[in-house]
């Protein structure tokens, strides 16, 4: 059996405490100088004998205690386990350095929140904090032009404006050709780019969202509950040729559980699931800024599903709040390479969906 630092560990400063956070397992515990130089001579794989054989004035059992410590907070892997494999992954896949990594990895699966805790917590902010200004104005600046608003009765500005995020659908199964349309609108591929680049791919897909360098990250996979003639299951979306593949039958992770208990999502005929595969961004891009363009895509994506639905008339809303582990499990998705960013939920609005009195012009405008 042998051993090595892991890939995925950063140090931190905790008040006067130096703290190591394995940024994969989420793991934080405090750390002192005497493991930190443990771990920097364990950066290739070594056996706890010849670790240990660095210290010989430290008792052996002492030293077991500490390679055994360090092994269950996952600062160091052991060799052909699970947690080897997937370092190794990390350490072969992810381009994007520990800066994105430890946003990245770090951020998934939080404790989220129920309705309960959810109205505690705001309970909480607004008896401790001030509520922020939502809004800049020009107030102030030495020249301030002004502008009519656009028609918005008509033509692009009326969808745009009919958008909203529904949360409150009624049953009843939606169309194939709504799916079709929310999917195209997001995902389809329109063309190609014939980029005549030395070693770029010699023709880049295009859509009707903007992808950095069209790189095109994202897939879309359908979570089908009730759409006309198409079975209940897990489909994955071809942008290239515009149909639907069948994935599995099998709906048994809940829309509830695998979004951070959300179960207004469950009234929605099917969701839409963005997957990103951050190795097609990181192939070109391998700063770390990169992750934030493939982040931003989804956006772009997401908002013309809802322009989508909204055309069709349906109610549609998006969440970002993925419990990650879950998404993973359904779609089965590479840890290191692929995670489920956006989604957006589709559905026929309950009648009682869209509260207009709680929409209106701001009171001082
Ligand atoms: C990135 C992103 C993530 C969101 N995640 C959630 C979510 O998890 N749950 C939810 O109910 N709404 C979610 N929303 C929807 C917002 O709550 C909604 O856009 C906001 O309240 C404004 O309402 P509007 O969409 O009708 O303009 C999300 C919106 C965005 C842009």
């Amino acid at each position: 059996m042998r051993l090595r630092r892991a890939r995925t560990l950063v140090v931190e400063f905790a008040g006067p405490s130096v703290v190591i956070r394995n940024f994969m397992g989420q793991k934080v515990a405090p750390a002192d100088g005497f493991v930190l130089e443990v771990l920097s001579r364990a950066d290739d794989w070594q056996t706890p004998e010849a670790l240990c054989a660095l210290y010989p004035h430290v008792p052996a059992e002492t030293m077991d205690a500490c390679l055994r410590d360090l092994a269950e907070l996952g600062w160091l892997v052991t060799e052909h386990s699970e947690a080897a494999a997937l370092d190794a992954e990390y350490e072969t896949g992810w381009a994007w350095e520990a800066t994105a990594g430890l946003y990245h990895f770090g951020i998934q699966d939080p404790p989220w929140l129920d309705p309960v805790q959810s109205t505690q917590w705001m309970q909480q902010i607004s008896a401790t904090q001030p509520t922020l200004p939502l809004l800049t104005t020009n107030e102030g600046l030495e020249h301030v032009e002004e502008m009519q608003r656009p028609d918005m009765e008509q033509g692009l500005f009326a969808t745009l404006k009919r958008r909203r995020s529904i949360r409150s659908f009624e049953p009843g199964s939606v169309s194939k050709d709504a799916l079709r349309d929310c999917l195209f609108a997001g995902l389809g591929v329109t063309g190609f780019l014939n980029t005549q680049i030395p070693g770029e791919d010699p023709w880049l897909p295009l859509t009707m969202t903007p992808s950095g360098g069209a790189r095109n990250p994202f897939e879309g996979f359908v979570y089908a509950r009730s759409v006309d003639g198409l079975e209940p299951g897990i489909y994955h979306y071809s942008a290239l040729d515009n149909s639907l593949g069948f994935v599995s039958e099998d709906l048994a992770i809940s829309t509830t559980e695998l979004f951070a208990q959300q179960d207004w999502t469950e009234g929605a005929g099917f969701a839409i699931l963005l997957v990103a595969n951050f190795d097609r961004t990181m192939w070109k891009y391998p700063h770390p800024n990169a992750y934030r363009v493939v982040l931003m895509e989804a956006g772009h994506i997401g908002q013309n599903i809802l322009l989508a639905a909204a055309d069709h008339g349906l109610a549609a809303a998006p969440t970002g709040a993925v419990t990650d582990s879950a998404a993973r499990t359904l779609l089965n998705l590479n840890r290191v390479r692929q995670s489920l960013v956006y989604a957006v939920f589709v559905g026929h609005a309950a009648p009682d969906a869209f509260e207009t009195k709680n929409f209106m012009a701001h009171p001082q405008s």
